[in-house]
C-alpha cells in the first residue's frame, strides 16, 4: 500500500484540526494509502516537540523550512496564519512536495495566482481547507441542484456571521492587521460562503460591496491599557450577479453576538427553494410547490447512510455529524487525489477564484461602485463529487 506522510505546519486551531482528521480518516474511510503524520513545525523546537507529541507526531522541528526539504515527507500541510501561506507553499512546491493548505490561500489574488501557477507548472497537488462543501449535507444541496429540483437559480442568500470579536476589549491577534491576514471578516468568513456560491450556484461576474470596522481600537493581550489599532473589516456585505443570471447577496460578520458559525444560505429556485445552517449541519430545508397551498412548507431532510459520506461515519440516519467530520471528508480527498493521482477540488486554482473575489469585493468598498470580476479567474469544480471518491464507491 502506498504511503503518505505528512508535514504539518502550525498546530493551533486549525492544526489539530487537521490532526484530529489524518488520525480519524483512515478509521473512517477505507483509504487506498496509508497516513503516517510524520513532522510538526512550530515556531520553537520546544512547543513543536509538545505538539507533536500532542497530537501523535513522529518528528518535530522548529523551523519549517526544514520540515518543507525533509525527504520524507510527501504533503506539507499549512496550518499558519494566512501571510505565512504563500512562502511555505512556494517553498514545498520548489521541494516538489504536494500542499494542503488553510484558506484563504493568500492575501491577495496576486500571490494566490503566483501559488497556483507554481503548483501546475511544478505538477504537485493543492488542496485548500474549504472544509464545509464537504459536508454531505452540502453534497446532497448539490445533487438537488444539479438535478434541477428547484427549477433555474435565481437567488442566493448567504451569511457567514461569527461572534469571535463582538466583544470590544477581546484582544488584538494577527487577524487584525492587514499584512498578516489581509481583509478581516471578509476574507475569514467570508471566503467561505463566497466558495460555497461558486460551488453551488455559479461564478460570480459582478459585485458590489461595503464594510465597517466597528471596535477600531483594542486592547494589546497581556499588555494592560495598551490598544493596536484594527486594520481591516468586522462586517461586510456584498450585492452579487453569477453567470447563469441569477443575483444574490452575501454578508460576513466577526461581530455578530449570538452567532457561533452562522454559515447560513437560502436558495430560491424557479421550482423550488433550500436553507442550510451550518449551525444544524446535518439538516437541510426543502422547500417544492406541492400537494394543496394550505399544506406548503419547507420538509426538513436530516441527512443519514444514503446521503455520499454519511454512512462511513454511521449507519443510522439523522445522528448527525459534526465540525471535525468535514475535515476528515477533506483528509479523504487529499488522500485518494494523491494516492490515484486524481483532481482535487478545492485546488489552488479554485481557492484563486475566491481570492479574486475577495479582491473585487475590497476594491469595491473603496471605490464605492459595483465591480466586473475577471471571469476567466474562476473555475468550478468539474465533477466534483466523482473526482476523489474512497474505494469502495
Ligand atoms: N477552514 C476553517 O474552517 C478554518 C478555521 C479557522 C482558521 N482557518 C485558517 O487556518 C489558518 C490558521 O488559523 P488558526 O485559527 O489555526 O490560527 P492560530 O493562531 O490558532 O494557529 C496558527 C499556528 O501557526 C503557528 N505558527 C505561526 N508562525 C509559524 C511559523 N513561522 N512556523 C511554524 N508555525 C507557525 C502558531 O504558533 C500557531 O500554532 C489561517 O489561515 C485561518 O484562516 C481555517
Amino acid at each position: 500500500m502506498k504511503v503518505i506522510r505528512v508535514g504539518l505546519i502550525g498546530t493551533g486551531y486549525m492544526g489539530k484540526a487537521h490532526a484530529i482528521a489524518f488520525k480519524t480518516a483512515p478509521a473512517v474511510f477505507p483509504l487506498s494509502a496509508k497516513l503516517v503524520c510524520e513532522m510538526v513545525a512550530e515556531v520553537d523546537a520546544d512547543i513543536a516537540a509538545e505538539k507533536a507529541e500532542e497530537l501523535g507526531f513522529n518528528r518535530s522541528t522548529g523551523d519549517w523550512q526544514q520540515l518543507v526539504n525533509d525527504p520524507d515527507i510527501d504533503v506539507v500541510d499549512i496550518c499558519s496564519p494566512n501571510y505565512l501561506h504563500k512562502k511555505m507553499a512556494l517553498a514545498a512546491i520548489a521541494a516538489g512536495k504536494h500542499v494542503y493548505s488553510e484558506k484563504p490561500l493568500a492575501l491577495n489574488a496576486a500571490d494566490a495566482l503566483e501559488m497556483t501557477l507554481a503548483a501546475e507548472k511544478a505538477g504537485v497537488k493543492t488542496l485548500v481547507g474549504f472544509n464545509y462543501a464537504k459536508n454531505p449535507t452540502l453534497q446532497l444541496a448539490k445533487e438537488i441542484i444539479e438535478q434541477g429540483e428547484l427549477g433555474d437559480i435565481v437567488h442566493f442568500r448567504g451569511t457567514f456571521n461569527e461572534d469571535y470579536l463582538a466583544d470590544a476589549n477581546t484582544p488584538f491577534s494577527w487577524r487584525l492587521k492587514r499584512q498578516f491576514s489581509g481583509s478581516g471578516a471578509l476574507g475569514d468568513l467570508g471566503s467561505h460562503i463566497i466558495n460555497l456560491a461558486q460551488y453551488l450556484i455559479a461564478p460570480i461576474n459582478e459585485l458590489c460591496a461595503d464594510s465597517q470596522t466597528v471596535h477600531v481600537n483594542r486592547p494589546l493581550n497581556g499588555q494592560p491599557d495598551q490598544y493596536d489599532t484594527v486594520e481591516n473589516d468586522d462586517q461586510m456585505h456584498m450585492m452579487l450577479r453569477f453567470a447563469n443570471g441569477a443575483i444574490g447577496t452575501i454578508e460576513s460578520s466577526r461581530i455578530a453576538w449570538g452567532r457561533k458559525n452562522s454559515l447560513w444560505f437560502e436558495i430560491n429556485g424557479t421550482k423550488g427553494s433550500l436553507i442550510y445552517d451550518q449551525e444544524r449541519l446535518s439538516e437541510l430545508q426543502l422547500f417544492k410547490p406541492e400537494g394543496p397551498s394550505d399544506r406548503h412548507g419547507f420538509k426538513r431532510i436530516l441527512t443519514g447512510p444514503e446521503h455520499p459520506d454519511y454512512q462511513h461515519f454511521c449507519v443510522s440516519a439523522g445522528h448527525g455529524l459534526g465540525y471535525n467530520d468535514m475535515k476528515t471528508v477533506e483528509v479523504r480527498d487529499l488522500v485518494e487525489g494523491l494516492a490515484g493521482n486524481k483532481p482535487l477540488w478545492p485546488d489552488f486554482r479554485a481557492a484563486y477564484s475566491v481570492n479574486v473575489i475577495l479582491d473585487a469585493a475590497e476594491q469595491s468598498c473603496k471605490d464605492r461602485c459595483w465591480i466586473t470580476v475577471d471571469r476567466d479567474a474562476q473555475v468550478l469544480p468539474k465533477n466534483n463529487k466523482k473526482s476523489v471518491q474512497s474505494s469502495d464507491q
